[in-house]
């Protein structure tokens, strides 16, 4: 028993299953891991070559709390470019140490004890967390029977259960389904989102990689309720470097400034000229990846398709979810650790990401070719023996 004691607030909490599913397999020998959401190659030229020269003029103290004019100008550019979106960049971006401060910030600055906030599951782990610190009462919003996607018909559903919902965390496409939402799905979300007076805390981080549609950012239909999280990690191959952005209205800006201000101070200085070439520079780079994960995502779906498994249709990110089989006597998480020792490949139980994932395990497809090829051939003979 210790002699302290520490935040009560923080006894229900619990670290990422997803990092200590990782960290337990890790040590199995020759295990191909496609476990971790991180892109394998290497950060754009552009981006490395800013910050080289950065380093080497001594660009190496701290910035504006809210990030370098520049970069902020650079990013209120991309927007328009991308997502034809307008923010000014004085007033309306935040430039955080990735999506996760930028998430945390948000919500911080937005919820009041006990607030509730919607989002819909299985969703990526950290939210759930987040929100529990900042006092909020997290609600997930099982979607696995509607394809994985939020309908309105489930949203109206919810609100009328949950009248007083402040917040909607929606992230698309999604860790860890893959999925995305269409234009005109998003505009039908938009206008219940809008009727509700919901704050949106929109998650674009797997914006850039979305395949067969075209991205539309929350942000051009809902501009006043949306608060928009991106960032260079997943886009440009960055996540080490830790560059993310908020893009909102200024009111709701300056009360997350105060949140980020006291958390991180300034945002790191040569990460910043990194990812100001990235947004100007980084197209070419995207494009190369982005073409590289769906030749990847096509042949995993190919192979789990062959091998009788029901997988999620991703549209975007670099994620596969799929259905643990009928045959397997046991759960996501026995699945997983039987394919971790027996197959030695390791993947994600999908409980991980909520109850809504029971049953399901997420497979990242940041990983070459030929990982992926050797990780189906040991599946398919796991499967073969244990079927
Ligand atoms: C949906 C989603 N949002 C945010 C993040 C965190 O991004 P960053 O590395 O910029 O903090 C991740 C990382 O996996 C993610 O999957």
């Amino acid at each position: 028993m210790s002699q302290f004691e520490l935040s009560k607030h923080l006894k229900n909490i619990q670290p990422s299953p997803i990092r200590a599913f990782n960290d337990r397999i890790s040590g199995i020998e020759g295990i191909i891991r496609l476990t971790i959401g991180e892109p394998d190659f290497p950060t754009p030229t552009v981006a490395k070559e800013a910050a080289i020269e950065a380093i080497n003029n001594d660009l190496n103290g701290y910035t504006h709390s809210a990030g370098l004019m520049e970069l902020r100008e650079t990013i209120s550019v991309y927007l328009e470019r991308k997502y034809k979106v307008n923010y000014d960049a004085s007033t309306e971006i935040l430039v955080t140490h990735g999506a996760t401060e930028a998430l945390f910030a948000s919500l911080f600055a937005v919820l009041n004890p006990g607030d509730k906030v919607i989002t819909p599951t299985p969703s990526y782990v950290i939210y759930q967390t987040q929100v529990r610190l900042a006092g909020g009462e997290f609600i997930p919003v099982d979607v696995s029977d509607d394809g994985f996607k939020l309908t309105p018909e489930r949203l109206k559903q919810v609100l009328a259960e949950h009248p007083d919902t402040k917040v909607i965390i929606f992230n698309y496409p999604s860790n860890p389904l893959g999925v995305t939402y269409h234009g005109d799905e998003l505009e039908a979300l938009a206008k219940i989102f809008k009727e509700h007076g919901l704050i949106v805390v929109s998650d674009e981080i797997y914006a850039e990689l979305t395949y067969d549609t075209t991205h539309v950012s929350m942000s051009e239909l809902l501009p006043d309720q949306t608060i928009l999280i991106n960032g260079t990690a997943k886009s440009h191959s960055m996540t080490g470097w830790r560059s993310g952005f908020i893009a909102s209205r200024a009111e709701f800006i300056s009360e997350i400034f105060k949140v980020h201000q006291s958390c991180i101070n300034t945002p790191n200085t040569q990460m910043q000229y990194a990812s100001i070439a990235a947004y100007n520079d980084g197209d070419k780079d995207i494009a190369e990846m982005k073409a590289t994960y769906y030749k990847r995502r096509n042949y995993l779906m190919d192979r789990f398709a062959d091998l009788g498994f029901n997988t999620s249709d991703p549209e975007g990110a670099f994620y596969l979810f799929v259905q643990v089989p009928e045959w397997y006597q046991g759960d996501d998480f026995d699945f997983c650790l039987a394919m971790a020792n027996d197959a030695k490949v390791g993947c994600v139980p999908g409980s991980g990401f909520g109850e809504a994932g029971k049953n399901w395990f997420r497979v990242s497809y940041a990983a070459s070719m030929e990982s992926l090829e050797e990780a189906m051939d040991r599946i398919e003979k796991f499967v073969k023996e244990n079927n």
